[in-house]
């Protein structure tokens, strides 16, 4: 669905301190996001999607430009890595919930074209307080990062992927989290041999991510909802 961003901020999806109750209730939220200035150019907030209940959150960067204009993550050309790696891994997607950390695109125009820019961190830490409430919501086991804006939103501090990856960490909420790279750096590597291995790579994070979240207990059912 391509929607037209509201004009008039929602002070409620400024302000709420109550946790949001559903998905929905937080991408429709999303919309009225004023908490930077990438919406003015995006065409809507790409809220993340999945079930509630999932043990399994995955955390990219932000929407790219099929993304932006389905109102979906990872539905273009990262997408189809990131599809493919976790049909791999054994992974359902429709199983995990899927966001990213930032909810705008951001992008230049070269010609027709819009050409993704990474955010800085100040549209980063604004965008947080959206993953913050996914987070409470979802509860998930464990919370996967994909890359470095990721893992710096969902770890609050910037974090060494490559050095990191694979590792399930303790965060001081009591959460589990684990950084793994981009799907997008897997299709900038730069040939074949290159490409396979960090794949190959990628698919065993998220192995070890999924048996991580096998052995986890859930949150839901310590709290009993
Ligand atoms: N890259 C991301 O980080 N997220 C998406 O949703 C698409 C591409």
């Amino acid at each position: 669905m391509v929607a037209t961003p509201p004009t008039a901020p929602s002070q409620d999806a400024l302000f709420q301190d109550e946790p949001f109750e559903t998905i929905a209730a937080i991408s429709e939220a999303v919309q009225a996001c004023r908490r930077c200035d990438l919406w003015r150019h995006a065409t809507q907030g790409v809220a993340g999607e999945g079930p509630a209940t999932a043990a399994l959150m995955f955390v990219g960067e932000q929407p790219g430009d099929l993304e932006d204009l389905r109102g979906r993550p990872f539905v273009g050309p990262a997408g189809e890595v990131f599809d493919r790696a976790l049909a791999r891994a054994g992974i359902d997607r429709e199983a995990c919930y899927v966001t990213n950390a930032v909810k705008h695109f951001k992008h230049e125009l070269r010609g027709k074209r819009r050409l993704h820019k990474t955010p800085n961190a100040s549209e980063a830490k604004a965008c947080r307080w959206w993953l913050e409430q996914e987070r409470r919501l979802v509860k998930p086991r464990l919370i996967v990062a994909l890359g470095a804006t990721a893992a710096a939103s969902v770890f609050g501090r910037p974090v060494a992927v490559l050095k990191t990856r694979g590792q399930a960490i303790r965060l001081p909420d009591g959460s589990q989290a684990m950084t793994t790279v981009h799907p997008s750096y897997l299709l900038r590597l730069p040939d074949d041999a290159a490409r396979q291995a960090g794949f190959k790579a990628f698919v065993d994070d998220l192995v070890a991510a999924k048996a991580v979240a096998a052995r986890s207990s859930s949150v839901h059912a310590r709290h009993g909802n």
